[in-house]
């Protein structure tokens, strides 16, 4: 019989739902919050009253999206964790309370595995090319910086991590100095093919082992920015495509050469990224060259599963529930998890 899930995610600043069947996505809705875009950042406070009044619209488009009644739905999965509080508290209030009302299972599912997961989302067409295991993922996003060895769909091992700021809050951060809006990222990417990525050159912290660091690069990218700017008050105006294009080239190079590292340590070479970054033009092509060069079996998310979404909730909770790891009404959602 088939197996009909419906999968809610609300870890940060985007509510989505989607109905997944059998692991196929009939659904996936996202709902973003463009309140940010003016504070240079996400506010808590602000994502989890804005998660509060999407939720329900959301989910009901979802619902209708899919073809699916409320009756069809098998169980119920939300993000437990990692997130911001607040807005993991709307998204697990709301499936507790829908598995409680049509008497469901409920699933609990960590974001960065189901991050990871979005590989395993088989394309409609049915010609998917599916990761073998162990498959080695960096997950790369506004929160999170992390290098995974997944052993099989939901036993992931930590292998490397920053020891500070993510990739996404280094672009978005330098954005920021640039006077660009939250979040940079995606508007540096642009920038940056309109540019020169020789132009200018920033130090490169080095990290041991498989770990990461961003933070120095915002402030060594802050000071030199200081330093132009007592010559030209213009300077940023009239180079920010050469800025834009050494930044994202910076942040690229040092996440290619962890993978590059960790690669070679584990002997793994079915590579994938996921997350936010994974959008970046620059790092998407500078791995195709690589798994050319090294003979990886390289997977590049679509970019409609790059950013947070409840189709790599559902593909989770599908494997959780293939397993039968089912939740209880007294869990509680975890900002480090
Ligand atoms: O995964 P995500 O939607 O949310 C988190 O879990 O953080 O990632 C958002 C992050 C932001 O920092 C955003 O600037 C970055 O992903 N991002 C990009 C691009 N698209 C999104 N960074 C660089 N280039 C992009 N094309
Ligand atoms: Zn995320």
């Amino acid at each position: 019989m088939a197996v009909t899930i419906l999968a809610i995610e609300s870890s940060c600043d985007d509510t989505s739902a989607a109905v997944v069947r059998d692991g196929h996505i009939l659904s996936n809705l996202i709902a973003g919050q463009d309140i940010h875009m003016s504070y240079g950042g996400v506010v808590p406070e602000l994502a989890s009253r804005a998660h509060q009044a999407n939720i329900v619209p959301v989910v009901d488009q979802a619902l209708r999206r899919a073809g699916t009644d409320v009756e069809e739905i098998d169980a119920v999965a939300f993000t437990r964790g990692p997130g911001l509080l607040g807005s993991l508290l709307v998204g697990t209030s709301f499936a507790k309370g829908f598995a409680l009302a049509g008497d469901i299972p409920l699933i609990d599912v960590n974001h960065l595995q189901a991050h990871a997961l979005v590989h395993f989302i088989p394309e409609k067409d049915g010609m998917t090319r599916l990761p073998e295991f162990p498959f080695l993922c960096l997950i790369v996003s506004g929160g999170h910086t992390r290098l995974i060895v997944m052993k099989n769909h939901l036993d992931m091992e930590t292998i490397g991590n920053t020891i500070d700021d993510a990739a996404g809050e280094a672009f978005d951060k330098c954005g920021k100095l640039m006077d660009l809006p939250y979040p940079a990222g995606p508007l540096i990417d642009k920038l940056a093919s309109r540019g020169n990525s020789k132009a200018f050159s920033f130090a490169k912290p080095k990290v041991k082992d498989l770990d990461f660091s961003f933070s120095g690069l915002k402030t060594s990218f802050l000071y030199f920015l200081n330093d132009k700017l007592k010559d030209d008050p213009r300077f940023i105006e009239k180079n920010r495509a050469d800025l834009c294009a050494s930044l994202q080239e910076t942040i690229v190079s040092m996440l290619i050469s962890k993978l590059i590292k960790a690669s070679q340590l584990t002997g793994i070479k079915e590579i994938g990224i996921a997350g936010g970054v994974s959008a970046n033009s620059g790092l998407r092509n500078g791995l195709a060259l690589e798994a050319e060069k090294r003979g990886w079996n390289l997977f590049i998310p679509p970019l409609s599963y790059t950013t947070d979404n409840a189709a790599m909730i559902g593909i989770a909770a599908y494997y959780k529930y293939l397993r039968g790891e089912f939740t209880g009404q007294d869990v509680a959602p975890q900002a480090r998890y």
